[in-house]
């Protein structure tokens, strides 16, 4: 039968988000219902409520989640109810044509779940990358459960499903940040500072922090930035230069979704080297690059979905990291909170005041 949970909902354009009944459907073929236990609050869900993603509201917001796996469909064997999982919004179709090519971290048709959720006056939900995680409980298509370890505490495990996962992806999947590289990044947010953790973990040798909030940059440098930038006390494309025995970085990491920013990155980077942009830009933004810059720094300019993660081989094994000790998910989350607490937490995000707002559902 179908249940009805507590979940947060974007209504209208720009409005404060609401908590509202929603109808979350038995999951049919292929589908999974998922008791969420903590899901982050991503710059990408106030996106969505301010109508820069798409028009298709009402939203139900949420999607770095993870939980306890409560009914499956009839023909699902991936998962089963009582996995501990952690959310994708990159379940692999295996049939397109990026897939038949052996290249799934870009699968152009993943899954997300056939039904729909609704309100209680059957108006459907459009879910935040197909996953809308901000409710007691979710409807998702089976591939976007990804079983990891239960050791792992939800509130740190479900940050991998989106920001925590880009960052890291940046660094190490797109960039290919390698031993004794230089990287620098360029805001420091919960995807700028997660893509420092991953230069690190990839061996970097030099790691320059920039952004504008003095708070990032003292953050930055305790996930691993061996030095750190503010843009407003001078020039930055000079400052990384000077970092980097006047080359530039190596590998420079765009994580604002910022055009002046995009070229700084472009700019502060080695000939030869990679521009990574994981940054998601609104559609009014342009650049202007003089095509002899373009050609004559040689090198790659990359563009980052999800940090080119395949959720079933990264997850598991960052999780692992995390236990280890040796990738401090924890220190991403700068406070838990509730279901009702999510239009305050847009506000404190917009302030700069965390890396992420986990609402933690009991
Ligand atoms: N590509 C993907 O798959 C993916 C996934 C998740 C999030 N994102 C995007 O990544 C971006 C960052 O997300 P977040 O959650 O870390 O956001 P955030 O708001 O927490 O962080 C952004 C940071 O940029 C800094 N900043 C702003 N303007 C700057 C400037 N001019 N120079 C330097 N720093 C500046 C801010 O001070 C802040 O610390 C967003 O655009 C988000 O939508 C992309
Ligand atoms: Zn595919
Ligand atoms: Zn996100």
């Amino acid at each position: 039968m179908a249940a009805e949970v507590r979940g947060v909902v974007a209504m209208a354009k720009g409005e404060p988000v609401q908590v509202v009944t929603v109808v979350v459907p038995d999951p049919g073929p292929g589908e999974a219902v998922v008791k969420v236990q903590a899901c982050g609050v991503c710059h990408t869900d106030l996106h969505y409520r301010e109508g820069g993603i798409n028009d298709e509201f009402p939203f139900l917001l949420g999607h770095e989640a993870a939980g306890i796996v409560e009914a499956v469909g009839p023909d699902v064997t991936g998962v089963a109810p009582g996995d501990f999982v952690v959310l994708n919004w990159r379940a692999v179709c295996g049939e397109c044509r990026s897939c038949r090519r052996g290249r799934p971290q870009y699968c152009f048709a993943t899954h997300n779940a056939t039904q729909k959720m609704t309100l209680t006056d059957g108006t459907p939900l459009s879910p935040a990358l197909g996953i809308g995680a901000f409710a007691e409980k979710t409807l998702v298509a089976a591939g976007q459960c990804t079983k990891v370890d239960p050791a792992a505490r939800p509130e740190a495990a479900g940050l991998l499903g989106c920001g925590v996962m880009a960052g890291i992806g940046a660094s190490m999947l797109t960039g290919e940040v390698g031993p004794g590289d230089s990287v620098a990044v360029f805001g420091c947010g919960g995807v700028g500072c997660a893509a420092i953790a991953g230069a690190l973990l990839a061996g970097a040798s030099t790691i320059i922090a920039v952004d504008l909030d003095p708070r990032k940059l003292s953050l930055a440098r305790e996930f691993g930035a061996t030095h750190t930038v503010d843009p407003s006390s001078g020039d930055v494309v000079e400052a990384v230069r000077a970092l980097t025995d006047g080359n530039g970085a190596d590998v420079c990491i765009e994580a604002v979704g910022n055009p002046t920013v995009l070229e700084q990155a472009f700019y502060a980077r080695d000939l030869a080297g990679t521009v990574v942009q994981v940054g998601v830009p609104t559609p009014d933004m342009r650049i202007d690059l003089p095509m002899i810059e373009f050609f004559g720094r040689g090198g790659r300019l990359k563009p980052s979905w999800y940090g080119d993660c395949l959720p079933s081989r990264d997850f598991p094994m960052l999780i692992d990291l995390y236990l280890q000790g040796r990738l401090d998910l924890d220190r991403f989350v700068s406070e838990t909170i509730s279901l009702d607490d999510v239009e305050g937490a847009f506000h404190r995000m917009e302030r700069g005041e965390v890396l992420r707002s986990v609402v933690v559902v009991r």
